[in-house]
């Protein structure tokens, strides 16, 4: 077998890695794509320093640019090693560029098609981010997702729950591995070493890159007049290009960084980066992947954004949405120095993304499709017989996987009073609805 991994930035490199590591200990053979999205030394090369990754085979060195352009650079060069490479099945992870163009590529090429942290859903159709995940996702054959509330919005788009696994994040894998490493090594970074970390208290760590907040002067001014006002905390800012030049073109950074109490440093490698959010009181940010490793880590999360495709962060305790609202960050990261009982509950927050095995299933569910000549895409060849979807009340004892071998049917969606399920096998449908396919 052979797997090809895409990936083009700080986050998928981060993700990735537990998955790349993992099919490397195994008889299988592996491509790394990179697009070359991210190409700073510390947006890229230092990630692969960190997690002990080798350097991908390829580089398609799109660069920045336009979404149009950049996508379709990155189209040209995948299109080209996949009809070279040929892999069994492409991953893509997560829902920046590369995962559009990665799926729309190998769809067409008609190789199988992975997607790591599928099923995420912001409903927020002006983020770049949404309309990508949601596009690879129709083009996916194998779903990897993070929680069983993230498959629960892929069975509401129709998709079948024999291809969804619920994987818990590689996010949680990588941040486990790693921040050991980090613990035994200490902080190696310069700029973090000179303002003595280990010894500060209060440390408020921020990051923000998203195109809705740091693309838009409003509410940069908004975050930065309540960062102004945290001159309690000392504010740690590793600074994400794209911010760096917005807030240039703002005329904003130069008013940020004179302030005392915020230090505006370079992106972060992996390891001092883990290490500065586990010494964390809380984050601030607008990331994806930080509003993971915060509720991972037991470090209180507030986040720079008016929803969120990680909603179980919210609902576990561990991350409240703040949008640009300079008063609600107040309060809360206020609250969150002074009141020890709100501090603890958002600490205590349990993690919902799994054990820190997600590669390791990850690659085991790939295996077995293999295996089952599962990863061939083929035009069927059986004449279709069933025109409509059915719905049943379900008054008697019976499993998930009883009911669709009996009847020889296909579960959608099932409603248990208000809350809608996911199929697990095991689970009793007594006194819940459905909605099925008679095959
Ligand atoms: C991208 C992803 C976003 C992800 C983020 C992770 C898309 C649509 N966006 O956003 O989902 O959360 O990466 O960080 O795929 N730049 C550099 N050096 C670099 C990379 C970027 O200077 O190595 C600057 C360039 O000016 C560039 C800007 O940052 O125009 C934005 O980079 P880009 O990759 O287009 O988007 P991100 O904001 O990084
Ligand atoms: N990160 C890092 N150094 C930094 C800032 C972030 O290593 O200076 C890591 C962080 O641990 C997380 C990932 O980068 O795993 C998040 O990337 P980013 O916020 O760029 O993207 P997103 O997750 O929002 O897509």
């Amino acid at each position: 077998m052979k797997i090809a991994t895409i990936l083009g930035t700080r986050p998928e490199i981060i993700k990735m890695a537990p998955i790349i590591d993992e099919i490397s200990k195994r008889d299988i053979n592996q491509v790394v794509i990179h697009t070359g999205q991210h190409y700073d030394k510390e947006m890229s090369d230092d990630f692969f320093r960190d997690l002990e990754i080798p350097t991908p085979d390829y580089n398609i060195h799109v660069g920045s640019g336009t979404h149009g352009k950049q996508t379709g650079l990155m189209m040209k060069g995948i299109e080209e090693v996949l009809l070279e490479e040929k892999p069994d099945i492409v991953l893509v992870q997560g829902d920046t560029n590369a995962v559009l163009a990665g799926a729309l590529v190998a769809s067409k090429l008609h190789i199988a098609i992975g997607h790591v942290e599928a099923g995420l859903r912001s409903f927020d159709m002006t983020m770049p981010e949404e309309l990508n995940r949601r596009v690879a996702d129709v083009a996916t054959t194998m779903y990897f997702i993070p929680t069983e509330q993230s498959a629960i919005n892929l069975l509401a788009e129709g998709f079948s729950h024999k291809n969804l696994f619920i994987t818990g994040n590689t996010v949680v894998d990588a941040c486990f591995r790693h921040l050991e490493i980090a613990k035994k090594r200490g902080f190696e970074n310069e700029a973090l070493a000179g303002l003595d970390i280990d010894n500060l208290d209060n440390i408020l760590t921020l990051t923000m890159h998203r195109a809705e907040n740091v693309d838009v002067k409003e509410r940069v001014v908004n975050i930065i007049g309540a960062l102004k006002e945290l001159s309690d905390m000392n504010i740690i800012f590793p600074i994400h290009p794209r911010t760096k030049n917005t807030l240039e073109n703002f005329g904003l950074f130069d008013e940020l960084n004179d302030l005392e109490h915020v230090h505006i440093i370079k992106p972060l490698g992996y390891l001092d980066f883990l290490l500065l959010t586990s010494k964390s009181t809380l984050i601030l940010t607008d990331s994806g992947g930080l509003q993971e490793e915060a509720i991972t880590l037991d470090v209180p999360a507030l986040t720079l954004r008016y929803n969120t495709e990680r909603p179980e962060t919210v609902t576990a305790g561990g991350n409240i949405l703040v949008g640009s609202d300079k008063e609600a960050i107040l309060e809360n990261a206020r609250g969150i120095l002074s009141d020890n009982e709100f501090a603890d509950k958002m600490k205590n927050a349990v993690n919902p993304y799994g054990q820190g095995d997600s590669a390791k299933l990850t690659v085991d569910a790939i295996e077995d499709y293999y295996n089952k000549g599962l990863l061939n895409i083929e035009a069927p060849e059986d004449i279709m017989d069933s025109f409509t979807r059915k719905m049943a009340s379900i008054n008697e004892d019976i499993t998930v996987s009883e009911f669709e071998e009996s009847k020889n049917a296909l579960i959608h969606m099932i409603f248990d009073g208000d809350k809608m399920r996911f199929p697990f096998g095991d689970l009793n449908l007594n006194g819940m609805m459905i909605t099925y396919d008679e095959k």
